[in-house]
């Protein structure tokens, strides 16, 4: 489907207009039930997402088909940072803007509300190439499980630098 057409039919609005039980099940569907394994869940365990930067997308019949959530997190506990995701969009519906309109609006609304850095797990292909998020601030960071080195992104604001060294997890 051209992206134009695809986003015409979906909105973008707060998460908290979606169903908790659609959310679970969007995530199963895009991550497997065993998603709460993953090293992203340890970072952010016993946190709540944060309100203001976690967005769904809707079709035009009111179906869930994406949902991005972001979460207090720290290094060491106290250097505040935002970890973004899970980012999921409907497996049907990949490829066709709607993880892009997502990520837009959660970024705007970080820009506008001055928020912390932003720190994800993901691919570099998608999250630097259209989000400029980069794996060099977070080179020396420990996480509380398995990582790929390349995928643990940062974005940081212009003017703010990050420890070069400490634990990723939960913020205290
Ligand atoms: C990754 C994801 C959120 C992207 O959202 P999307 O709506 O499918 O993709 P978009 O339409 O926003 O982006 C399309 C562009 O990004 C590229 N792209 C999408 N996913 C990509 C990936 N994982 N790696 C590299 N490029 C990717 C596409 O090739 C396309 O590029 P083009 O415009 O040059 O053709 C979505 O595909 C998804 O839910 N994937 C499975 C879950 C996942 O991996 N989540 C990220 C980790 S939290």
């Amino acid at each position: 489907m051209d992206q134009t057409i695809a986003l015409n039919a979906v909105s973008i609005g707060p998460l908290r207009a979606a169903k908790p039980a659609d959310v679970d099940s969007l995530l199963d569907r895009v991550f497997g039930a065993d998603r709460r394994r993953r090293t992203a869940y340890r970072i952010r365990d016993g946190m709540t997402a944060i309100d203001d930067l976690s967005f769904a997308a809707f079709d035009r019949g009111g179906a869930l088909v994406g949902s991005l959530q972001c979460w207090p997190a720290a290094l060491d506990g106290e250097v505040p940072v935002i970890l973004v995701g899970p980012v999921a969009v409907e497996p049907a519906l990949q490829r066709e803007g709607i993880g892009r309109a997502m990520m837009d609006r959660m970024i705007a609304a970080a820009d506008y509300l001055g928020s912390d850095p932003l720190v994800l797990i993901g691919d570099p292909e998608y999250y630097g190439r259209f989000f400029g998020f980069e794996s060099h601030w977070t080179r020396e960071w420990t996480v509380p499980g398995p990582v790929e080195r390349r995928r643990l992104l940062a974005r940081v604001p212009e003017g703010i630098t990050l420890p070069a060294e400490g634990h990723l997890g939960p913020r205290r």
